[in-house]
């Protein structure tokens, strides 16, 4: 079984209208909610590979009914935290002449009782779980160590860790060691505090986590590939070439084939060569975290 950890899980909500007026009533033509974030796209890319799947995190409000049922619909064991607060919703509104208008709510806030309570889910899930894989930011009120507690606990239950996260949630949790870190070339550079060009100058800096224990970084730097080192070896991984309508989750993508490839013992030029595949096949949908079956075992 695979956890998936969720801190800051978001509904993504899409409205349509024919032309925003400013100041005015304005009636949307259409209005969808999905359940979004990237716990639940690496969920959605294991669960269309029959992985068992406990997902657990924070979930409020009606936002947090959504997320649970899409999940608990993908066949996903839900062990969320309910928390008061209620679980962000992004909104998309799209204009007939292509303008589009985000607007982003700031999220709940995390109270210590609710993250204590979080802490004891979490060590009760871990009973069953080989594999935990964390992704995403973090909810105001949570501790930015909270990765590298959550992967000590991992260590302590025998489970391994996959981390893919930015800035401050990733500098202290690398701290912990996980066995696996998963940054874009954008948040490697953030880590290493200087531009990265190179591969020589990306492997480089992804090989400076092995001091606290890291087991190997995956580097994702999108059309250019995938750049994997660990003590051993060092593997560049061309990105598969595919007509790409949606790049965004590709990155969750990799983190979810790679936890699969953990699980099944796979050599890492296989899990590197799997883990490209998939990305590039959700690269070819519209829906973040849909594979195309037929188009990853081609590529593959
Ligand atoms: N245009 C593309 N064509 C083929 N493969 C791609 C393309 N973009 C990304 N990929 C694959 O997906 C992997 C992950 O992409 P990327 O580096 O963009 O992750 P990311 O920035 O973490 O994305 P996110 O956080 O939105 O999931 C890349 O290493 C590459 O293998
Ligand atoms: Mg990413």
């Amino acid at each position: 079984m695979i956890v998936t950890v969720g801190l800051n899980p978001a509904v993504d909500k899409t409205c349509r209208l024919k032309a925003m007026a400013q100041g005015e009533v304005n009636r949307l033509t259409s209005a969808v909610s999905v359940a979004g974030g990237k716990a639940v796209n690496v969920t959605k890319v294991l669960r269309q590979f029959h992985i068992p799947v406990a997902a657990v995190g924070f979930l409020g409000g009606a936002g947090g009914t959504l997320i649970r049922e899409a999940l608990e619909e993908m066949g996903a064991e839900c062990y969320f935290t309910e928390i008061r607060g209620e679980t962000r919703t992004n909104t998309n509104v799209l204009e007939e002449n292509g303008r589009v208008t985000e607007l982003l709510e700031p999220g709940p806030v995390i109270s210590e009782k609710e993250m204590a309570r979080f802490l004891k889910q979490f060590s009760g899930c871990l009973e069953n779980a080989g594999l935990a894989v964390m992704s995403g930011s973090l909810p105001e009120g949570v501790p930015a160590d909270v990765y590298a507690k959550l992967t000590e606990l991992c260590h302590m239950a025998g489970c391994r860790v996959i981390l893919d996260t930015s800035g401050e949630a990733l500098r202290q949790g690398v701290q912990a060691g996980p066995d696996l870190v998963k940054p874009n070339r954008k948040e490697l550079e953030s880590l290493a505090g200087r531009p990265l060009e190179s591969l020589e100058e990306i492997a480089g800096a992804a090989r400076e986590l092995f001091s606290w224990g890291v087991g190997g970084v995956a580097v994702s730097m999108g059309s250019r590939g995938l750049l994997w080192v660990d003590r051993e070896k060092t593997i560049y991984q061309e990105a598969k070439p595919v007509r790409a309508v949606n790049t965004v989750g590709c990155g969750d993508t990799v983190a979810a084939s790679l936890g699969m490839s953990l699980l099944n013992g796979d050599d890492m030029e296989t899990a590197i060569s799997k883990a490209a595949a998939l990305a590039a096949a959700n690269a070819t949908t519209m829906e973040n975290g849909k594979i195309p079956m037929e188009t990853y075992l081609k590529l593959l």
